[in-house]
This record gives C-alpha cells, sequence and structure tokens, in this order.
C-alpha cells in the first residue's frame, strides 16, 4: 500500500535524511522548508530518482504558512499517513537560566512546540484519512526529565515541553485512530549537532523511519535507538 509522509525542516539534516530513506521504501513523502529556494532544488533533485517526493513551503513559526500547506495537501493528496515534526533550533548554546535571553525561549518553545502542535493541529483532517496515521515528534535526550542537565535551558524546556505535548496528543488524537510518539534521533553530526557528533545523519534518521515504518507500534511513549526510554 502507497504511505505518504510529511516531514518539517527537510532543507537539511535529520529530516531530509528521514525522508530519503522513506523514498528508498517506495514512500510518498512531502519534503517542506520555509526557505522556497533552498528546500525545492533539494527535492526537484530527488524527483530525477524518486517521483513520489514532493514539495510544499512550510514555516512551524507561521500561521498562514501551516494553514496554506494544510489545505494543499488535503486537496492533492487526500491523506497523510505519518507526519514527522523533525525542524527545530537550539539557540542558548553556552547559556545558562540567568544568562539566557527570554527571547531566545520565546523563540525556542515557537518552533520547538507551538510549531509542532500548530502542524498536528492543522493536518489533523488528513492524519484523520490516513492509513494506520502517526504523528512522530523529534525530541531529544536533553528534554528527559529524570537525566535534567542545566546546560541549554531554553532548548531543554522546549523538549520536555514537546514530550508533554506528546503525552496531551497521543491521548487525544487516539480517538481518531492516530498515534504519536516522541523520540531522541541520538546526538547527530548535523550543523546542530556539529562535527563531533556520534552518529552520523543516517544512524540519526533511524529509529524515526522505524516508528514510521514498524507494523506495530504503541502510542504516547518516548524513543531512541528503537527502544521506549523513561521520561
Ligand atoms: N543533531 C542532534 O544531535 C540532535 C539531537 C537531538 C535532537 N535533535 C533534533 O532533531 C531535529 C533535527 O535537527 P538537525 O540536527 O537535523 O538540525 P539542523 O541541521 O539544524 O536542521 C534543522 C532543520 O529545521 C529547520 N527549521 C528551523 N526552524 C524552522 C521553522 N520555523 N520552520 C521550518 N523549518 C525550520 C531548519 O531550516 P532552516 O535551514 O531554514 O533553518 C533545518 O531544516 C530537531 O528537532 C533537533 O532538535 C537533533
Amino acid at each position: 500500500m502507497d504511505r505518504i509522509a510529511l516531514i518539517t525542516g527537510t532543507n537539511r539534516g535529520i529530516g531530509l535524511e528521514i525522508g530519503k530513506q522513506l523514498l528508498s521504501q517506495d514512500w510518498t513523502v512531502i519534503f517542506t522548508a520555509r526557505n522556497m529556494a533552498v528546500g525545492r532544488p533539494i527535492v526537484n533533485e530527488l524527483r530525477e530518482t524518486y517521483k513520489s517526493a514532493w514539495f510544499v513551503q512550510l514555516n512551524v513559526d507561521e500561521k498562514e504558512s501551516i494553514n496554506y500547506m494544510a489545505e494543499y495537501v488535503l486537496k492533492e493528496f487526500g491523506r497523510v499517513d505519518v507526519l514527522i515534526n523533525n525542524a527545530g533550533v537550539l539557540l542558548d548554546g553556552g547559556k545558562s537560566l540567568s544568562t539566557l535571553d527570554i527571547a531566545d525561549l520565546q523563540k525556542t518553545m515557537e518552533t520547538n512546540v507551538y510549531g509542532p502542535l500548530q502542524v498536528t493541529r492543522a493536518l489533523q483532517p488528513a492524519l484523520k484519512k490516513g492509513n494506520d496515521a502517526r504523528v512522530i515528534n523529534i525530541s531529544s535526550l536533553m528534554g528527559q526529565l529524570s537525566t535534567m542537565g542545566k546546560d541549554m535551558p531554553a532548548y531543554r524546556i522546549s523538549k520536555t515541553a514537546l514530550n508533554a505535548l506528546t503525552v496531551i496528543q497521543a491521548q487525544e488524537l487516539a480517538g481518531d485512530k492516530i498515534k504519536v510518539n516522541t523520540m531522541h534521533p541520538g546526538w547527530v553530526s548535523t550543523d546542530m549537532g556539529g562535527p563531533n557528533a556520534t552518529k552520523s545523519i543516517e544512524e540519526g534518521a533511524d529509529t524515526a523511519v522505524w516508528l514510521a515504518t514498524e507494523n506495530e507500534i504503541p502510542t504516547g511513549k518516548f524513543f531512541s535507538e528503537r527502544k521506549e526510554i523513561e521520561w
């Protein structure tokens, strides 16, 4: 059966790699990026190999962009089976709670938490029509309460909030048979993860691709390396 995924923030990093791996498994993938001039050419190149690669502009901070994307997707594709909320920012490297710029905390929450909330809400009608529909929120161990550290406080707070959002969404969307999970990709060598990261981008995409493709998955859980982990 043809499966349709939509991924946020695919002009580089883990999101782009998740899309490539799903294309190679014969999925239809709707790639999105806020910067069309960067995001669209990447998908045009992918289309030379995969006719099931598509692009739509999406800035997860902008309500109009989200609504346009959701209307377009429902009209053109009729449904979405898997939404991957991948777009994210890390703005407070080297900061502590006492030196943190509150504007950076607000901006981080906007992209990492309100973004996934609004994108999921807007795509709910398309997910409702999906087959075995799933939402995968790309979180981080930085948001794990049981191992909480004190560096990068804005990023940590945003990922803990994303985990809470996941648990609430999982309960609320259960009625529409949409499963919602959150996951840590590992420390991955991307622009965000930096050159010292321990995982390749291919490895960083693995658990998200597994959550998208595995036959039976639970809902409302936190995963790393294909295993459930504690909050
Ligand atoms: N790398 C790691 O070690 C690591 C570890 C744990 C969790 N994660 C999580 O994994 C996800 C992907 O990170 P990555 O490592 O691939 O980072 P990345 O290379 O910095 O990529 C982030 C992506 O998010 C996009 N983005 C940011 N704000 C956006 C917005 N408002 N609207 C649409 N797209 C937006 C970026 O687009 P622009 O180019 O336009 O900025 C970029 O495509 C993030 O949620 C991150 O928190 C990463």
